[in-house]
């Protein structure tokens, strides 16, 4: 099997978490590793030599060395609000990438990106990976297997702990986000555009930031960010979704619960926050429960993860998932599933939530634009 180098461009939290995974994959290495951080270019760097990687370059940008020689796929793991300018620099090296959510944190920016997909051959793929976590990808089996009917009502809940302290605090501000529900739940409107196959038309979102961050200040300013929300997506095949976000609920378990309601029965799913958070408990699982139209009591099955995925990172084994099916597409095998179009349209939802919030209405989603050729 041809060997696939991977040049991790952003290399703090989650760039280390791919690390982890692609070292879990057959036939993979870290040739490169990109980072404007001395601090966590050496973290990354010692945690890649430990997962057994070898010749790797360093580098505190991408034009400072031949990526084209020296890659076969580019991770693109840094904040969101250099996505957009760094992707204008790649797109045109022709080289696989996989771009971490969310793909840009503004329209205009997105647009931009998806308009420069049409000049581009090479796969570019919006890592979201919640479609990729074994309970998720369950519960979209069943759904498309028409288990509970058609789908009528999609609810997701996430409580969950604070956002976490990043490397100089860029995730404490919405211009460096694109907001809370385009940060965070850019996943949640992925999952609900493919769960429903349909196109988002409206969004009526109420939140605020309540309890986190009132008393943190950088460089003299407040962060402006939410920390709590419920937003109603209208979809144009009529199905009504729900998205309920707590971020200051630490204790949570489960951390997320999908409902999803047919005209023939219902699914729920409950997903564990990482285990890392929680060191004193056992391995926690996830399960899935169906209901059907009868008051007869649910069948529930646990959805065990391997111990090993859910060591090398915070998203249940997604991360690995994924990385399985992008490198079939860096080796010609596969099909990109989540497009540079699913990405932006994800955006899109997030900022219509965030405007709704601010203006107290209803906001319009026009996703023709976003709309690869
Ligand atoms: N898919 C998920 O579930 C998930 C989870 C966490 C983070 N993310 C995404 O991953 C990205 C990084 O988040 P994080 O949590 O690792 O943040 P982080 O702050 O821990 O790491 C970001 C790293 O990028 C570096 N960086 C800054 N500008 C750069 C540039 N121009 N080029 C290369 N590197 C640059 C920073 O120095 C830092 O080391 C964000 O887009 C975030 O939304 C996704």
């Amino acid at each position: 099997m041809k060997k696939i180098r991977y040049a991790i461009i952003g290399t703090g939290m989650m760039g280390q978490e791919h690390i982890h995974n692609i070292a879990l994959l057959e036939s993979t290495c870290i040739s490169v590793l990109c980072d404007p951080d001395g601090a966590m270019r050496d973290e990354a760097l010692a945690t890649a030599h430990k997962l057994g990687n070898k010749d790797i370059t360093v580098i505190e940008k991408p034009s400072d060395a031949d990526l084209k020689s020296l890659a076969d796929a580019l991770v693109i793991v840094s904040p969101n609000h250099t996505h957009h300018q760094l992707l204008e620099e790649l797109l045109p090296l022709e080289i696989p990438i996989l771009v971490e959510k969310p793909l840009c944190t503004n329209l205009q920016d997105t647009q931009a990106i998806v308009t420069a997909m049409a000049k581009r051959t090479a796969p570019v793929w919006v890592a979201m990976e919640y479609r990729y976590m074994p309970p998720t990808s369950r519960l979209i089996e069943e759904i498309a297997s028409n288990r509970i009917g058609n789908l009528k009502m999609l609810s997701i809940q996430e409580h969950r702990y604070p956002f976490l302290e990043k490397v100089g605090d860029w995730n404490r501000f919405s211009t460096n986000t694109g907001g809370t529900l385009v940060e965070k739940c850019c996943h949640y409107f992925d999952l609900m555009c493919l769960i429903t196959g349909a196109n988002p038309v409206r969004i009526f979102a109420s939140g605020g930031c309540d309890v986190n961050h009132l008393d943190e200040r950088y460089d003299g300013k407040t962060p402006d960010i939410i920390d709590n929300a419920l937003a109603i997506v209208d979809f144009d095949n009529g199905t009504r979704c729900c998205m309920d976000l707590c971020m200051f609920a630490e204790g949570s378990d489960p951390q997320e619960i999908i409902t999803a309601v047919g005209d023939d029965g219902k699914l729920v799913v409950r997903m564990p926050g990482p285990d890392r958070f929680w060191p004193d408990s056992p391995t926690r699982h996830a399960d899935i429960s169906y209901m059907p139209r009868q008051a007869v009591p649910p069948s529930t099955e646990t959805i065990a993860v391997d111990e090993k995925l859910l060591a090398a990172g915070d998203h249940h084994g997604g991360t690995f998932y994924q990385h399985i099916k992008f490198a079939d597409v860096v080796r010609g095998n596969g099909k990109v599933e989540v497009s540079v179009s699913d990405g932006a349209i994800a955006v899109a939802i997030g900022l219509a939530a965030e405007e709704s919030i601010k203006t107290g209405e209803s906001a319009k989603i026009d996703t023709n634009d976003l709309k690869l050729n």
